[in-house]
């Protein structure tokens, strides 16, 4: 197959993936592979959960509607949605970006009843691709090529509450935007307590406080949202990836509040919360309330205690490791790109999101079979850059 009438935004590893089960994956020659990355923390309920495929079936005969109409699977996912975060209203959209997109413009209407337009974010965060996240995505080589972007964005240092007092004094925000841990900058949590004392800082200067829960929302921290580890109640919260299981969904949750500056008209997308996007929604959901939350609790004590063994036993390779849930960066002494190449020639879907940190984020139905095929093959790949590093 003639692979190159792709425009090359992408720098894709020599592996063409053909089917899935769980979280194994094999590519077009039957090679098989642990998937401990899920499609950058999509697929949470791994690959062909019966659940998804009996979504698909349940959609078939509606897969889409158009926003002209109501129908049942969209009204019952806002409905839950609504149960758990304890009132929120919800705007369907397709993709991260698009519903950080959402949450950029509600803060821009609020904004515009009390005269303020500046959005802060934090550095080393990353919000999409689209030009509103992307002015909120303070990484020169993702900005610099599309300059001039969205005026009055501005950002914050990640973790320095002062910083964020003085930003707040100076620039009279709307909005700030946060991720309780940074997925793209390398799975950084935001230190403890930063999170609510930004929140209260904020709200009390009339800010609103947009959390993004793209990477770790919906189970992945363990719990519904990753904020939930500090007791805060965001203004806005933006959700997708694992929401969808594989399907293309967003979403941008909103106090009601909050949400009653959008007017008619203000916002759309002609595919966002379709039928088919609602029904497998609602099976992750449903899936994370009656079995995963509990699940990923287990399994994340499962995951720390690996990560803890690779680091006893490869001192000079592996300097520590971070996160929560089922979201954890390990922490190299080596460069972590090459690691990440050699644990896919042995069967192993990781990546490297910075130079120094191998990125997990595997399906959030993993169980300890496959913890253990991942601890194996780590092994495997950090003993061959031990003898490497010996026979250098
Ligand atoms: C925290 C966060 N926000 C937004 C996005 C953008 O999501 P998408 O790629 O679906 O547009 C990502 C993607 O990695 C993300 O991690």
């Amino acid at each position: 197959m003639d692979k190159n009438h792709l425009i090359s935004v992408y720098g894709r590893y020599p592996v063409t993936l053909s089917h899935g089960q769980g979280a194994e994956v094999w590519d077009e020659n039957g090679k098989h592979y642990w998937d401990f990355l899920a499609g950058i923390g999509v697929n949470s309920l791994g690959y062909h959960h019966e659940r998804i495929v009996s979504a698909f079936a349940k959609a078939q005969s509606l897969l889409h509607t158009s926003n002209l109409f109501w129908h049942n699977p969209g009204i019952e996912l806002s409905n839950k949605m609504a149960e758990l975060t304890g009132g929120y209203l919800s705007l369907w959209v397709n993709s991260g970006t698009e519903a950080n997109e959402a949450g950029i413009k509600l803060m821009r209407r609020y904004g515009k009843s009390v005269g303020r337009s500046a959005i802060l974010s934090l550095t080393n965060g990353f919000h999409g691709r689209t030009m509103g996240s992307l002015s909120a995505t303070f990484v020169p080589r993702y900005q610099e090529p599309f300059a001039p972007l969205v005026p009055d964005f501005y950002e914050v240092e990640a973790g320095n509450i002062s910083a964020l007092k003085e930003a707040i004094d100076r620039f009279h925000p709307c909005g700030v935007m946060m991720e309780p841990i940074q997925g793209e900058g390398g799975v950084v949590p935001l230190p403890r307590g930063y999170l609510s004392q930004a929140w209260k800082m904020a709200t009390d200067a009339g800010c609103l406080v947009l959390i993004d829960e793209v990477q770790t929302g919906i189970g992945r921290t363990g719990e519904w949202f990753g904020f939930q580890a500090e007791h805060i109640e965001p203004d806005i919260i933006t959700v997708a990836k694992g929401l969808g299981g594989g399907m293309p969904i967003g979403g941008m949750l909103a106090k009601e509040e909050v949400s009653r500056h959008f007017l008619p008209g203000d916002h759309g997308s002609t595919f966002g919360g379709n039928p088919l996007a609602s029904h497998v929604a609602l099976e992750v959901l449903d899936w994370l309330e009656t079995e995963g939350l509990v699940h990923i609790g287990k399994m994340a004590t499962v995951m720390e205690n690996t990560l803890r063994s690779l680091q006893h036993e490869f001192p000079d390779l592996v300097a520590g490791y971070r996160g929560r849930g089922l979201m954890w960066g390990v922490l190299l002494k080596i460069p972590a790109s090459p690691v990440a190449t050699e644990a896919l020639q042995r069967g192993l879907i990781v990546n490297a999101p910075k130079p120094d940190v191998i990125r997990l984020l595997p399906p959030l139905i993993i169980n300890e079979e496959a913890v253990d095929a991942f601890f194996n093959i780590m092994r495997q790949v950090l003993q061959f850059f031990q003898e490497q590093r010996e026979g250098a």
